[in-house]
This record gives C-alpha cells, structure tokens and sequence, in this order.
C-alpha cells in the first residue's frame, strides 16, 4: 500500500513537472524582435534539467486549496523564470562565480557575461507578463506584487546582497543572521511559491496560513540542506561545483554549527513544516506528495 501510495506521489510530480516544462518551453517561443543569442541564453539555462522544486510547490498548493492546478500553470512559470534569472546572476564573476549550472556550463560560460545578465533581466521581466496571463486581472495584481515582493530589495534581492558583503547585522556572525540571509535569499522565493498556490485557489484563512508558515519552515530547510550538499555532496550528482561555500568565505549553516549541527536544524525545521500542515486532513496525492517532499528534504542529493 505504501508502496503504491509513492508510486503515485512521483507520478503526479512527475506529471506536473511534464506540464510546467512543456508550458516553460511554449512562453520562450519568442518572436524576432528578440534576438536569437538572447533567446538561446533564455532558454538554455530556464530548460536546462533543474528540479522545478518551486513551480511544482505553487501547484500542489493550489489543488491541495482545493483550486485546479492547471490555472496556476502562468504563476508556477513565473517563479521558476524568477529563481533561473536568480541563478544566473548567482553563478555570475561578480558573485559567486561558477562555471557548472545544473550539470551544463553556467549561462556566462556558454554564452558571455553580457548575455548572461541579459538573459537574467529579460527572465526577471517574463515572470511579471507570465502572471497577466492569470485571470482575473485582480488576482494577476495580487500575485504580481506578492512576487515583487519576494524576488526584491527585501527578500531574495536584500538577501543575496548580505550574503556577498555580509553587511553591519552579520559583524556579529550569530545563527540568526545567517537564519536571515537563508529566510530571504531562498526562502521568500519558496514562500511565495506556495502563497500564490492559495491565492490562486481562494484558499481559506486557515489553509493560508497553515502553508505560509509550511513555505516558511520548508525554504530554510532546503538552503540548510543545499549548504550540507555543498560539503557532503557529489558533483556530478548535484551538477554544480562544491565546496564552493568555504572557498568564498560564505557564512553557511555547516560552518556555523558543523554538519551534525545543521542535519539536526534541517530535522528540526522540517518537523516544524510538517507540523504546519495538521490542518490538510483529506488524504488526496497533493497532501501525500508534499508530505513527502518534506519526509525526503534531508535526504536530497541534489
Ligand atoms: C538552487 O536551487 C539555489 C538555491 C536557492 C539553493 P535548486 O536546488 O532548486 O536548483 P534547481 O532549480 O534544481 O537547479
Ligand atoms: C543561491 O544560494 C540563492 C539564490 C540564487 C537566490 P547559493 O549561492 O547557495 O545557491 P547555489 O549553491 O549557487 O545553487
Ligand atoms: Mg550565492
Ligand atoms: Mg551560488
Ligand atoms: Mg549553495
């Protein structure tokens, strides 16, 4: 029974993220105005194999709300579009310079830095026109500015900015200003994945906050996890250089609490997401797969 239970969590993940890859492909079919080595880049690093961790969290959400999740097909695009331009920039000389992306050469490596920034701004611009694909136009606003929100100055912009200076706060280089950079450099981004589940479906106060706070717990668990990969993992299984983190001199969880101690805080994290979502009390497949998103986070290899 178990047995069948996970079968059926990976094939619905699977099949969603069929969908979103398809309707990713379908919104880069640009026309000629858009050069072709632009499109190239777009389109080289957005389809490139990546997990689609975030646009399959926005989806579950919206049917685990009770919503159909084929209508937030437009917001599921529009936060991966967000993280690939964040991953671009991310991987640039200026920031942590990397030449290994999902297993492919970085877009600045393939392409040129030029292009690369390019493609990261034009990407940043394609989530907001994705989201005025929603209808109707109340709801695409109210998305818009919740993702404003989260890929901006405060969220994943502010935090990305500390984590390359490590301004004033982290002088003091304690937990929770590295719990700070974590919660807005990735965690907004995931929060939000699952807000715009909700606002898509009309979710219910409770159901809104039970997974606002689930996006909350869940996001700082995956950038622990992801500062663990960068120690512990395997390259070629993760598909980006590793060690990466003590070479910049990055502030990470491992550095801080050592490996048992930042395993320990991905498992006490993810026991606080897991009891975020109490009040999800059908059993239908999109409660069962994100149980088992969260049942399998620490386990991750890449
Ligand atoms: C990598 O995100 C960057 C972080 C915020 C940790 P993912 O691990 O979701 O990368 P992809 O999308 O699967 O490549
Ligand atoms: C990335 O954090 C966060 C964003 C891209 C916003 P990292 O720098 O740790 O991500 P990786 O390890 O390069 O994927
Ligand atoms: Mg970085
Ligand atoms: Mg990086
Ligand atoms: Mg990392």
């Amino acid at each position: 029974m178990a047995e069948k239970i996970n079968l059926n969590v990976s094939q619905y993940r699977d099949e969603l993220r069929s969908v979103i890859d398809a309707s990713l492909d379908e919104a880069t079919q640009f026309d000629t105005d858009c050069p072709v080595r632009l499109c190239e880049a777009i389109r080289y690093s957005l389809l490139a194999p990546g997990k689609r961790l975030r646009p399959i969290l926005v989806l579950i959400a919206c049917e685990l709300c009770g919503g159909d999740w084929r209508q937030a097909i437009p917001a599921a695009c529009a936060v991966e579009m967000i993280h690939a331009y964040s991953l671009i920039h991310d991987d640039l000389p200026a920031m942590d310079d990397d030449d290994l992306r999902r297993g492919l050469p970085t877009c600045h490596k393939k392409f040129d830095e030029p292009t690369a920034i390019l493609a990261g701004d034009a990407l940043l611009a394609l989530a907001f026109e994705m989201i005025g694909h929603l209808l109707p136009a109340e709801l695409a606003g109210r998305c818009c500015k919740e993702l404003a929100v989260a890929a901006g100055p405060c969220q994943l912009v502010g935090g990305q900015m500390d984590d390359v200076y490590r301004t004033d706060s982290i002088e003091s280089g304690n937990i929770q200003t590295i719990e700070r950079i974590h919660r807005r450099k990735t965690g907004a981004l995931i929060r939000t994945s699952l807000r715009l589940g909700c606002f898509i479906a009309g979710a219910s106060e409770e159901q809104h906050i039970a997974l606002d706070e689930f996006g909350i717990y869940f996001g700082l668990a995956f950038q622990i996890t992801d500062d663990l990969l960068d120690v512990l993992g395997n390259e070629k299984t993760v598909g980006k250089r590793l060690r990466k983190d003590t070479e910049n001199d990055k502030w990470s969880y491992p550095r801080f609490l050592g490996i048992d101690g930042a395993k320990r805080e991905v498992q006490r994290t993810l026991e606080l997401a897991e009891h975020s979502l109490e009040v999800f009390r059908n059993n239908n497949i999109a409660r069962e797969t994100l149980y088992s998103m969260v049942k399998h986070l620490a386990e991750r290899e890449k």
